[in-house]
């Protein structure tokens, strides 16, 4: 529905999941900016996603030593500060310069009992912070098996994005997350990727509008890998990737995001 790349430029993000403590988050963003060059990023935006307990050493090493990537976290705290025992105040995340929240992936709905209720109020806490919220929609096997996918992200987008004014709208990122897709080495062909993408940006022109659905950025996640990175990135609405587990390893991860930038958008 919009023309190629309409101008927005692509998110390459690293969902590092719960992997690496601290130490090892160092080295994985030294060897990141290591490999990374000038060239390489010029064309496509980066983000890194460590778990909490790793988000100030990332911080150190990307500002310390001038990595071109964007700091991210996977989740965040309904609300601003107060008696939460065990949650992470956005509050929090932008204040160790966080960029980009990933908020609503699949696990979380999934293992953490996350309902369209709650990632809508994520959302906002995000958006309220200052930071761009990653917003995750998908559906599961059984859900595509009975032809129920369009259904699913319209109902996704829809309680995620009612009500939000243009511009946050504008400003974040949803991501196309097909669960079955996620850590099984089944990524979603381009036509499906694509098909997917371009229905969750009509339904974002339905909820928010036509401006907004022509600016807001879509990824694609699951099963990401370089040798997939380039047909995926062709697609007209795939503005980015979400990339779990090939973003642990940083020569993997730099291959992706030279594949991307490469990727003729
Ligand atoms: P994967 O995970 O790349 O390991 O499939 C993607 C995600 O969950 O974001």
């Amino acid at each position: 529905m919009s023309p190629a790349g309409a101008g927005r430029r692509p998110l390459i993000s690293g969902n590092w999941k719960m992997n690496l403590d601290h130490l090892e988050a160092i080295h994985a963003a030294r060897d990141l900016g290591l490999r990374l060059q000038p060239a390489d990023v010029a064309p496509v935006d980066v983000s890194v996603h460590p778990p909490f307990t790793d988000i100030r050493s990332v911080q150190s090493v990307l500002e310390g030593e001038g990595i071109p990537v964007a700091l991210g976290a996977q989740n965040c705290a309904v609300e601003d500060s107060g008696a939460f025992t065990g949650e992470v105040s956005p509050v929090m995340l932008a204040k160790l310069h966080v960029e980009y929240v990933i908020v609503g992936h699949s696990e979380r709905r999934a293992h953490f009992a996350e309902t369209d209720a709650v990632v809508a109020s994520k959302l906002r806490a995000v958006l309220r912070n200052g930071m761009a919220p990653i917003c995750c929609v998908g559906e599961t096997v059984d859900e595509r098996d009975i032809g129920l996918t369009q259904e699913r992200l319209t109902a996704q987008v829809t309680a995620a994005l009612t009500g939000l004014p243009a511009e946050d709208v504008a400003a974040m990122v949803v991501a196309y997350e097909p669960v079955w897709a996620i850590g099984t080495g089944q990524a979603a062909t381009p036509e499906d990727a694509q098909e997917a993408c371009a229905w969750i940006r009509g339904v974002v022109a339905q909820v928010a509008g036509e401006e907004p659905a022509t600016q807001v950025r879509i990824q694609y996640g699951g099963s990401v890998k370089a040798d997939n990175t380039a047909s995926l990135m062709a697609c007209t609405d795939v503005d980015g990737l979400l990339v779990g587990g090939a973003s642990l390893d940083a020569a993997q991860f730099t291959d992706i995001v030279r594949a991307a930038s490469r990727g003729g958008r």
